[in-house]
């Protein structure tokens, strides 16, 4: 019969043994889950879909018809919006825009009204000053279908925002009244 102080020294043994084999199964569990998140990262700037982004506010819409001919929607979370109102400039760390991009398409329910249709691209600009710091405080994603664009395109975004509008704090849209 093991006395107590031996089945402490036994319940110990066994629970740290417990624990040794656990660990890399947590570790292992961890690592998935960063690379998962790693996977859905834009190249060069890690910059992930943020949640909610379909949830914050309409800053302007807009429509391209050179070479692609696409409904925009410029979409800005609390701490964009707030400057946008407040007409601060530059804009806080924090502050997010999320620009949805459609294929224009002819309503079938009304003759002349063009709506969204498949929604190609998704794109993100995420201030983080320190973090970002060579490219104006910016993180830059694009998304295709959830998935980020190749480093080549994303390579372009600071290099065509940088030369247009870096004096409003490298962001091209103005408030929709
Ligand atoms: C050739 C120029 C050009 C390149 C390259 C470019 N953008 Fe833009 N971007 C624009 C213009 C113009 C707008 C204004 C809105 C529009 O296009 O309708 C814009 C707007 C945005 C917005 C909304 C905030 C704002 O500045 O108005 C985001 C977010 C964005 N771009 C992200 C990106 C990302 C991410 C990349 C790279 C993968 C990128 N852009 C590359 C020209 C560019």
């Amino acid at each position: 019969m093991a006395s107590p102080v031996h089945r402490r020294i036994l319940l110990i043994g066994v629970a740290a043994l417990t624990a040794t084999l656990l660990l890399p199964v947590a570790i292992g569990a961890e690592e998935k889950a960063a690379a998962k998140a790693g996977a859905a990262a834009s190249p060069i700037f890690g910059v992930s879909i943020p949640e909610g982004y379909r949830g914050w506010h309409l800053i302007a819409v807009s429509h391209r018809t050179d070479n692609k001919d696409e409904l925009r929607a410029i979409l800005g979370n609390d701490v964009a919006f707030k400057a946008f109102r407040e007409n601060t400039l530059p804009f806080p760390d924090g502050a997010m825009f999320a620009k949805l991009a459609w294929q224009r398409v002819a309503s079938p329910t009304f003759k002349g009204a063009w709506v969204p249709g498949v929604a190609p691209r998704v794109e993100f600009m995420v201030k983080d000053s320190r973090k970002y710091s060579s490219t104006g405080g910016w993180g830059f994603g694009r998304f295709i279908n959830g998935k980020p664009a190749d480093e080549a395109q994303h390579g372009t975004c600071f290099p065509c925002h940088d030369a247009r509008v870096k004096n409003h704090d490298w962001v091209f849209t103005e408030f929709a009244p």
